[in-house]
């Protein structure tokens, strides 16, 4: 079985919009769980776009699953997740005129940063888990480090068009994921992750875990969290081994 953490981030970027204080992704996530998903996700941008400090405090006092803080090596957010003490934190690249998050971290090139970056979370009992593309350099770059997990990105096999080069790119997934598993890391998936194109990426059984935010909240907005969320973990129960 696979498990679901969703993430809330548009649901910040919904409140955003207005700038006062509906829809609050804390009662998202409350629904989140109630519906099933096994921890939330957001990401603490250093623009501060969509979730704010306010939301992972609270978010961390009030969840019961597993708070999933997804940031940039940046020093300030560093400080604030030591500080919070997520469960986790899923290190991601950050550029700020990107719409969401592009591309996966080259953990090659900046393997000491990463490695001190996981020893300060290690110090303080936070899971590390690093978001980088499907990749055998990047995955032993990972273990070098000493993080806990990786996060495979889904984001271009959500996007190609043509069965061959969906079916080409997900053996790229498929391939990395069984490699980390058995190099001993725990392996999660996402980007762009809806209800036609998870089916597959359930398959594979070495991966633990999604992290899923657009499609759910999207749906969210015709038939409500609970829905959204336990339609997303209905599928996955159906296709995953
Ligand atoms: N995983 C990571 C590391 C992400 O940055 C995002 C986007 O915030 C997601 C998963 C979720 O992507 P989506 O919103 O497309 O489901």
């Amino acid at each position: 079985m696979i498990n679901l953490n969703v993430n809330i981030d548009h649901v910040a970027t919904v409140r955003q919009a207005r700038g006062g204080t509906e829809p609050d992704p804390v009662t998202a996530a409350l629904n989140a769980e109630i519906a099933g998903a096994t921890g939330i996700v957001c990401h603490l941008r250093e623009d501060r776009r969509h979730v704010n400090d306010r939301d992972v405090r609270v978010l961390r006092d009030t969840i019961q699953t597993k708070l999933d803080l997804e940031m940039a090596a940046n020093e300030e957010i560093i400080k604030i997740a030591l500080d919070v003490k997520p469960d986790m934190v899923t290190i991601v690249p950050e550029n700020r005129n990107e719409l969401t998050t592009e591309g996966g971290l080259d953990v090659a090139k900046n393997i000491d940063k990463m490695k001190r970056l996981t020893d300060r979370m290690h110090e303080r009992n936070i899971y590390v888990s690093l978001f980088i593309e499907p990749d055998e350099a990047q995955i032993e770059a990972s273990l070098i480090a000493g993080v806990d997990m990786v996060e495979l990105h889904t984001g271009k096999y959500a996007n190609l068009n043509t069965p061959e080069d969906i079916r080409i790119e997900y053996n790229h997934i498929a391939r990395a994921s069984d490699f980390a598993f058995k190099a001993g890391l725990e392996v999660a998936a996402g980007h762009g992750l809806n209800y036609y194109n998870t089916q597959m990426i359930c398959r594979i059984s070495s991966i633990k875990e999604l992290s899923i935010g657009h499609s759910i909240i999207s749906r969210s907005i015709y038939c409500g969290i609970d829905r959204a969320v336990r339609d997303m973990i209905a599928l996955m129960n159906t296709y995953s081994m």
